[in-house]
C-alpha cells in the first residue's frame, strides 16, 4: 500500500536562509537571552555586526540630555547587558576601564571619539592612541583596555551607540590623565546623571 504525500507549502520566511532575515534589536536580544554560557567577545563583536537597525528600533531608548550623555538598559541577565547611549555634541565618558568585563560598541548615529591610554612605569596615565568610528562601525573593548569615548563633534550632530558587555558592567574603575590615583564608578547608580 503506497500512501500519499501532500507537498505542504512552508511559510516563506522558513524557506529564508537564517542570515537573511533582518537582525533587529530584537533579536540580538533573543539571542543572547538564549545563550548557554557567556558569549565570548568574538561573538558580542560580530553580533553587533550582524545588526540591520531601523530607526524605529532605537527611538524607545533615545534620550539626550544637554549636560551628560545617557544610558538606556535594552537587556541584562547574569551573563551580558545591551545598552543604548545617547551623545550630543562634545559629551564624553570619564577615562575608564571595565574592571574584567569585555564587550562591543557599534556607532548607529554620529562619529565616536575613542582615546586610549597606558600606564607609565609610575603607574600613570599617559595617552597612548586615538580613533575615531564613522557610524556603522563596531569597535571592541578588551580587558583591561582603558578608554575614554566621547562624540567629538563640534557642531551639533547627535551620537547614538549600542553597547553589550559581558558580564555586566558593575563596578568600574575611572582615572585621570596624568594621575596614578584610581577611583571608582557604578555605572548603574541610579543616582549617576546619565541614567536618569
Ligand atoms: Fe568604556
Amino acid at each position: 500500500m503506497s500512501t500519499n504525500v501532500t507537498q505542504t507549502t512552508a511559510p516563506a520566511h522558513a524557506a529564508e536562509p537564517e542570515q537573511t532575515r533582518r537582525f533587529t534589536l530584537g533579536a540580538l536580544v533573543q539571542t543572547l537571552a538564549a545563550l548557554p554560557g557567556a558569549p565570548t567577545q568574538h561573538d558580542l563583536d560580530a553580533l553587533l555586526r550582524r545588526l540591520e537597525l531601523e530607526p524605529e528600533e532605537l527611538r524607545p531608548h533615545l534620550a539626550f540630555k544637554p549636560h551628560t550623555y545617557t544610558r538606556r538598559r535594552v537587556f541584562r541577565n547574569d551573563l551580558c547587558e545591551v545598552l543604548v547611549l545617547c551623545w550630543l555634541p562634545g559629551q564624553r565618558t570619564a577615562i575608564h576601564d571595565h574592571n574584567g568585563s569585555y564587550g562591543a560598541i557599534r556607532i548607529c548615529e554620529g562619529e565616536m571619539a575613542e582615546e586610549m591610554f597606558a600606564l607609565d612605569e609610575a603607574g600613570e596615565v599617559v595617552p597612548s592612541e586615538t580613533h575615531t568610528r564613522a557610524a556603522e562601525e563596531v569597535t571592541g573593548t578588551d580587558v583591561p583596555d582603558i578608554h575614554r569615548i566621547g562624540n567629538a563633534d563640534g557642531g551639533e550632530r547627535r551620537m547614538i551607540t549600542i553597547h553589550v558587555y559581558a558580564p555586566p558592567l558593575r563596578v568600574i574603575n575611572t582615572y585621570q590623565l596624568g594621575s596614578a590615583e584610581v577611583g571608582e564608578c557604578w555605572p548603574d547608580d541610579p543616582a549617576n546623571p546619565a541614567n536618569s
